[in-house]
This record gives C-alpha cells, structure tokens and sequence, in this order.
C-alpha cells in the first residue's frame, strides 16, 4: 500500500512519485490550497492537495484529525521561506495526485499533542498516547536496546533460556502475585519476583553462561521507577568471580551507550563501598553528577551543650553530619522552610543551618539560629571540615545515622536540581562491599541485604554466625545517575553456607526444605562456583530515553495503584470460575 514511511521522505526523493499512508496530525485550509501534516512512525511529511486533482481535494475536504489515508503523490521542494529546517522531511512537500481516506477517525478525547492531558486519561487511551511522536522514538529506543543487549550477550556465549512463569515464591523481598491451581485445589504458584533460582539450577545443570529479557512480578508500593510487573535483562555464569562478571557487564553497558546512544562511558566505572557511599552521599545510589558531599562531625559535637547534635553524636547508632552548599546564602527563610519540611519526610526533626557571612571573623560571621549553642573551637572545625566560603550555608542533619542519611542524601539532590548543579554528564558507578545482612530493628531479626543465596566474603560458616553484623557480602550493584540499574552478586555454591545463611535470617532446617529443598539438593551434586546480576531494563532505557518515570518506556504500564485503565484489570471473576478454582471470597467488595 505505500513505497516510503512519512518521516523517510527526504529531498533524497526528490520528484519521485511515491505512496505514503498514515495518520491525519493536522489539517491546514488556505484558501483553495489544502496542506496536511500526514505522521507515521517515522515522522511527518507535509501533503499539499490542489484544487486542480477534484478528486482528491474532495477527499482531503471530508479528511479530520486521525483519519487513515494513503497519499500519492510526486514530491517537491517546499517554496523559499516555508522550508523548515529541524525536520528531516522540512524541505519538501509531496504534491497529492491521490488521496484515499482508508479509515475515518471519532473525534478524539484529547489531541495527540496536547501535554496537558492527565495520565490517567492517557493510559485510558493508550494506543492513541502511544501515536505520540515522544512515546514511539521511545518504544523504538527500547527495542534497539534490547537488539543490541542480544547482540552483545550472543557473541559473547551468552544462552538465551526461558525459566517458568508459573513458580514457586522467589526471595526478593517484596509480596508475591499468586495464581490459584485448578488441578491442585488449595494451592498456589507465585508469579516469579525475579528467576534467581533458576539461573542458579541452570548454573549447576552447566550452562555456564545464560541471559534473558524476562518479565518479573513484585506486588509492592510504586513509584515513578517501580512497576509491578518490570523486565530485567537477567544474567548468570559459572566459574567468573566479581571482578569477572562487573568487567564483562560494564562492557556491555559501554557498548550499548556507544551503539545506540554515540556516548562514551568512562572506563572503567568508578566503584564506592558501600559504607562509603553512606558516608559521603547518604545513599547507596548516589548521583554523582551532583558536586555536593556529606561531611561526617559526630566526632566534633559529643561534647557540645546542644542536645539536638551532642545525643546523635554520642549515641553509636547515631550520626551528625552537614551538608555545604555553596553560594547558598542567597537562599531565603522561605526556601530554607522549604528544605525542612522536605527533610522531615525522611523523618528528620529539624535542619539546622548557618549562613557563612565571613568566615575570618569568628562568631560575628555567622548567621544562624545554632551558633550560640556551639562553641569557637567547634565552630572553627565545622567551616574547616566542610571548606567553608563567604556566602555558602551549611546545613546539619542529626539523628539516627539511617534518618540523616535518608534526610541529607535526599536534600543533596534536590538542592542539586533546584540550583542547577546537576553536571551534563553519565554517572555510572559500581557500589561494592554491601553488609550481608542489616539488623531489622522492627522485627528484631536478620535480613539479608541482597539475597540469601549471595556469598558472603567470609570463607567459613562459623565466622559468618558468629558476627553476622560485621560480615561483608560478595554483591555488587550498578548505578546510573543516581538510579539503581542493576544488581548481583557471586552465590554460595556450599550447602552448608547456605545452611549457616539461612539460620541466621531464621529459616530453620525445616522451612529450608520444604521452600528451597531442590536448591539445596541441587548444590549437593556438583555445584560450580557461580554469580550473576539482573538489570532494571525499564529504568535503563527510561534513563537513556531522559524519561521521567518507567512508565513513559513500558507500552501497557500499570497506575499507581497497579491497575491498567486500559483493560480495567485487575477485574472481578465470576462465581463459576472461581468454584472451579476451589475459592470462595470472604466479602464480597
Ligand atoms: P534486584 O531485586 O536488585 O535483583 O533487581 C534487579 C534490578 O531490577 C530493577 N527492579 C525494578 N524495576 C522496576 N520495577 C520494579 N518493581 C523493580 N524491582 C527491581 C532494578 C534492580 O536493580 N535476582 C536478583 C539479581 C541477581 O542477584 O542476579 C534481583 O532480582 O533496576
Ligand atoms: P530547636 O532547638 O528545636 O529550636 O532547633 C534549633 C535548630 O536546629 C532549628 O533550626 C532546627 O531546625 C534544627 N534542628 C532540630 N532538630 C534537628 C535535627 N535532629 N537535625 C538537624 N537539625 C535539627
């Protein structure tokens, strides 16, 4: 039906008759002369009808926004002065010989342009939203991406192995989606949170290097980056330590920035401990783009006679540290107000600061509601610690070092954006050296910081069960701008590590059993050494696409309340089907 998509035509076709079919984006009466912005995938091109071809200049007169039409047609160049340069088709125009309307439109709820349109009303009518120039340049981003991750895994020996869908639950850490068994009345498969388990058998059944673009389901609040159900790119091989595996998955992200996006990578990425990352960002992600770092006093404030800084301080749980943004004087009691309220979402009770007027004349320098509590040597520490200039504003976070850390890391990046510090660069890092295990102050136990089946460096069980807060882990995750993209680590190939591990979260011989028994048994007949790691594949092309929220990179997504609108799933089942499902509902909504 036609010869060229819309945005192919160039002045390379030049006086060529050719056939383009697409959509009506806008249609323009100038007296006599009819001009339409004809889309497809691929662009516009601008289609001129004469009153001189009747026919068609009947049909383009009947044609509304969204029509399907086909045009044919001989393209010229546009006349000087109607030229428009920042498009590729902008040079030329295709004079109509033909025009036929293959479909008509309804009047459209909103116009495909229109950015004032609320989400709701654009997943509502998706497939209308998803005719927005934005929105396919994305789609088209994402499955470049995809070809060139295959590309990458299949010369490198990667297989391509499908794991199950309907499973058993898997350990990330968040709730399950479950799928009731017809056959197996009472009973439940999980949909997988993310194929770990697999993998790992697959490890052991010796494919020792295997990939997949796999959905997986997690049931747990959303935000702009977290769907419920979110593709990874999923990875696992034999017989390559840490270094090996973040090496080769680094070169694939460097190659995937160099052939889709021409961006250059450092290399290698840059790697932070853990601890580090805390320390100096509040954050285990941190955006490195941002020129602000957290600086530790707690050292410097035990002995002060303020209560808000001297308890943290004391307290080894606890945590004082400040935060310099330079220039920051300018910032008014209505920002600095501001600022508070956000911290204290993170929990944070208060944000002391201090405006650094001078910072040669002591005391007399410095404008700020906590000075007079803080003595001169410890006023002379701050501005040295944090390299204090006339003009800047130190603020302070103290509290427990979780809340200040949560409190700071977060006020660091909003002030970067605020204040335009964000530098125009990519910011990959590796952040290593992660706990094993974080102590659950709610629940009084263990939990693992990764997952349990991730090796900890210790080479012995018992030293692991001995301290279990000291011991570090053989994870590793890759952030992106301050986005977590990925995840993995070396697992536990020894069933009586895993043992030791699981005890210490509390999962007793017993329970290991009956929920990871195959696990088990499986590392007992000739396991090898193995590791792996999953990337976020929504938020990386959300990242590379400048997309605001996966969302904008996911063709059918789910809403803030993990529904489609679209479908209106999820939705009620009738009664029969859920008798031959053995379930009844306990209240019916
Ligand atoms: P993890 O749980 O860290 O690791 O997940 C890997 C990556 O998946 C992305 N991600 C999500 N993206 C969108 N919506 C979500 N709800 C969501 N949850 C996670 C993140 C994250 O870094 N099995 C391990 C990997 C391994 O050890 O090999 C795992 O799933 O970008
Ligand atoms: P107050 O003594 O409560 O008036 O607090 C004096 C200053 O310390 C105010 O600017 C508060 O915002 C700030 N502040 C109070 N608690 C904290 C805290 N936990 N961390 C940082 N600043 C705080």
């Amino acid at each position: 039906m036609r010869s060229h998509y819309c945005g192919q035509v160039t002045e390379h076709c030049l006086d060529q008759t050719l056939t383009v079919c697409g959509w009506v984006y806008r249609r323009r009466d100038h007296g006599g002369v009819i001009f339409i912005d004809l889309r497809d995938r691929e662009g516009f091109v601008q289609v001129v009808i004469d009153p001189d071809t009747p026919e068609a200049f009947a049909n383009a007169e009947r044609v509304r926004n969204e029509y399907v039409v086909q045009v044919h047609g001989r393209v010229r160049l546009r006349p000087e002065g109607t030229q428009n340069l920042s498009l590729p088709t902008g040079r030329i125009e295709i004079l109509t010989h033909q025009l036929t309307i293959l479909n008509a439109s309804a009047p459209i709820p909103f116009q495909i342009d229109d950015e004032e349109v609320s989400e709701e009303v654009r997943l509502r009518y998706r497939y209308l939203d998803l005719r927005r120039p934005d929105m396919q340049q994305r789609l088209l981003l994402r499955a470049r991406v995809s070809s060139t991750i295959r590309q990458f895994m299949d010369q490198h020996g990667f297989i391509d192995i499908e794991t199950p869908m309907l499973t058993r639950a898997t350990p990330e850490g968040a709730r399950d989606y479950l799928v009731p068994s017809r056959t197996h009345p009472g009973s439940f498969f999980a949909l997988p949170q993310s194929p770990q388990l697999f993998k790992q058998l697959l490890m052991m059944a010796g494919y020792d290097r295997y990939y997949q673009i796999v959905r997986c389901f997690r049931d747990e609040d959303l935000r702009a980056d977290r769907q419920p159900e979110f593709t990874q790119l999923d990875v696992e091989t034999s017989f390559l330590d840490e270094t090996a595996i973040t090496t080769l998955m680094e070169a694939l992200i460097r190659h995937l920035f160099r052939e889709v996006l021409a961006v250059e990578l450092p290399d290698p990425f840059p790697r932070l401990a853990y601890a580090e990352a805390l320390k100096r960002y509040g954050s285990d992600k941190p955006d490195l783009r941002i020129p602000l770092e957290l600086v530790e006093l707690s050292d410097l404030m035990g002995e002060v006679d303020f209560k808000v800084f001297s308890g943290p301080a004391l307290d080894p749980q606890g945590r004082v540290a400040a935060l310099r943004l330079p220039a920051g004087s300018k910032l008014t009691r209505k920002d600095i107000d501001g600022y508070t309220e956000f911290v204290g979402r993170y929990g944070a009770k208060g944000l002391a600061y201090i405006k650094v007027n001078d910072c040669t004349s002591g005391r007399e320098g410095l404008q700020s509601p906590i000075v007079k509590f803080l003595p001169d040597a410890v006023l002379h520490g701050i501005l040295q610690r944090t390299a204090a200039e006339n003009g800047d504003v130190i603020f302070f976070g103290a509290d427990r070092a979780e809340i200040v850390n949560d409190a700071l890391g977060a006020l660091r990046v909003r002030l970067g954006h605020d204040l335009g510090l964000v530098e125009e660069r990519w910011a990959p890092l590796w952040v290593v050296e992660f706990p094993m295990f974080e102590w659950d102050t709610k629940e009084k136990r263990w939990n693992a910081l990764h997952h349990p089946f991730t090796a900890p460096r210790d080479e012995s069980p018992d030293a692991l069960v001995a301290d279990p807060g000291r011991s570090l882990s053989r994870a590793y995750d890759i952030v992106l701008n301050g986005t977590e993209i990925g995840g993995g680590s070396v697992r536990i190939h020894n069933p009586t590590m895993q043992q030791a591990v699981f005890d210490i979260l509390g999962i007793g011989a017993e329970e290991a059993q009956s929920k990871f028994g195959f696990l088990l048994d499986a590392l007992r007949f000739g396991c090898p050494p193995h590791g792996g790691i999953a990337f976020g594949l929504d938020r990386l092309v959300m990242l590379m696409a400048g997309a605001r929220s996966i969302r904008d990179v996911i063709a059918f997504p789910k809403t803030q309340t993990a529904a489609c609108v679209l479908t209106q799933a999820p939705a009620p089942v009738a009664e029969a089907q859920l008798h031959e499902l053995n379930l009844r509902l306990r209240r019916v909504p």
